[in-house]
């Protein structure tokens, strides 16, 4: 289950409607899996007031959940991302609390509930991802103490001292103590989660494992424990070894005006990536001549997300802003300082992308993950290329050989920024090399039968069935 499902729901001008499948990495590694155990996915289609019949894609059933044009507003731009989202992420900008976001939040994880807790066999496993489901896993297991479910939180879990300005605090961490097993990005998510869970409820504790009363009597084990999820990374290295996909990637540096080195950012447009501190920086060391637009450009695509969100338009013109400046102060004719992108492309285009950059910028104020980053690695297999990363991104938890660093401080992320555009090759190649044993150890085909072994193999201990 996640609020969206893996099938885009299309209408072409001339009204003809189509599904199109995502080619997010998620899909990927439950696809196989979910054919071989007639899963069923339920989801968000991702209009409003549309009510679809549950329909079969690539052997998946897909169970579309309606959402009316309120419970958008309410429940996914409102209390999802308007709420949680930056609550979740270090109030970098701050949440708004509203008691009918909260109500239309509970109505939609309740609708939620009940449409998977009718599709899923006896006994079945059921998987909640996302923010956006928190209450699902306890509704769940009230309807249907029969299942096994498991939830992973893909953003981060926020220190208690942030969590606790919650209004409702106490019932989101009920809602995923319904679950068996709570998965986060890093080890302190699930830290940030125990202590919650003491601070506000004071159940024993005990490594990942948490005991929840049950009954007078009995109390059920819940592990929280961190699974950092990846990337399909056989596939990006594939597409890169496309002869039309180098040859794109050689025409985009033609295309800037050849210059030496390309910078590339790449997010969606939200204010938890740092874009406008990357643009700082990068301004500076324009300002000060260490840096020069004749011989690098920094390619920013901002793809663009939740726009009816106030934040999020507000950014949009802080960092269209700033774009236009340092492009009118630092670009000549036919040598862009900037070269902006409000636009998502598809994947074959970044992985066109990624080959020509040489620096890549990853400069998250704070992020679950970033996938980007693992997309960029992967991609590289000519071990070149260098990854400059937030210690605010999951990714720096795996990503050591990155050049890491604090994207508030500006002077390191410049230092950073010249560090990567001089590095010899040899220590390019040292880092790249090291980078991608990592990108390739843990893909998202391992990070999800990691989470869905210890998932159903916890499940039977406690069931007093024997593993084997
Ligand atoms: C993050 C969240 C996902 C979400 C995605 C895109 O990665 O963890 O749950 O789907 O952003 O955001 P959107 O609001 O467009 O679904």
């Amino acid at each position: 289950m996640s609020n969206r499902l893996p099938v885009d729901h299309e209408v072409a001008p001339d009204g003809t409607e189509s599904w199109r499948t995502s080619p997010g990495g998620l899909v990927t590694a439950l696809e196989p899996l979910m054919r071989e155990s007639e899963g069923a996915w339920v989801g968000w289609p991702g209009v409003a007031d549309r009510d679809f019949e549950p329909f079969s894609n690539d052997g998946i059933s897909i169970v579309p959940v309606r959402l009316s044009t309120q419970d958008v507003e309410f429940y996914y731009e409102g209390f999802s991302n308007d709420t949680l989202w930056p609550l979740y992420h270090d109030v970098i900008s701050p949440p708004s609390f509203h008691r009918e976001w909260w109500d239309s939040y509970v109505t939609v994880n309740k609708r939620f509930a009940a449409a998977a807790a009718a599709v899923a066999a006896p006994g079945a496993t059921v998987w909640v991802q996302d923010y956006q489901l928190q209450l699902v896993p306890r509704m769940l297991r009230d309807a249907r103490p029969d299942l096994v479910i498991g939830f992973f939180n893909h953003i981060p879990f926020p220190p208690y001292g942030i969590y606790s300005q919650l209004p409702w605090r106490k019932q989101i961490l009920d809602g995923l103590l319904g679950a068996d097993l709570i998965g986060f990005q890093r080890v302190a998510d699930a830290g940030n989660f125990s202590r919650a869970v003491r601070r506000l409820f004071g159940y024993p504790t005990r490594g990942t494992a948490i005991d929840v009363p049950d009954t007078a009597q009995h109390s059920r084990r819940v592990i929280a424990r961190h699974f950092p999820i990846s990337i399909d990374s056989a596939s990006f290295e594939e597409l890169a070894k496309r002869p039309d996909i180098q040859e794109r990637s050689r025409q985009i540096r033609e295309e800037l005006g050849n210059p030496k080195t390309i910078m590339l950012g790449v997010d969606r447009l939200d204010y938890t990536k740092g874009i406008g501190h990357r643009i700082k920086a990068y301004g500076e060391l324009l300002a000060e001549g260490s840096l020069s637009a004749e011989d690098v450009t920094l390619v920013q695509v901002a793809s663009p997300s939740r726009e009816r969100v106030a934040a999020y338009m507000d950014l949009r013109d802080e960092i269209e802003l700033a774009v236009g400046r340092l492009n009118g102060d630092h670009s000549t004719i036919g040598h862009p300082a900037i070269s902006y992108h409000h636009h998502g492309y598809p994947r074959e285009e970044m992985v066109a992308l990624y080959l020509s950059a040489d620096v890549m910028l990853v400069t998250a104020l704070r992020d679950g993950m970033n996938l980007v980053a693992k997309e960029y690695v992967a991609v590289r297999f000519d071990n070149d290329g260098v990854l400059v990363l937030s210690e605010f991104a999951g990714a720096s938890d795996e990503l050591k050989q990155a050049v890491l660093i604090n994207p508030h401080d500006i002077e390191d992320v410049k230092s950073a920024i010249l560090q990567a555009v001089n590095m010899p090759k040899r220590e390019r190649s040292r880092r790249m090399r090291a980078l991608r044993r990592k990108v390739f150890d843990n893909d998202v085909a391992a990070w999800s039968a990691s989470f869905l072994e210890t998932l159903t193999g916890g499940a039977k201990v406690a069931a007093g069935v024997p593993e084997n």
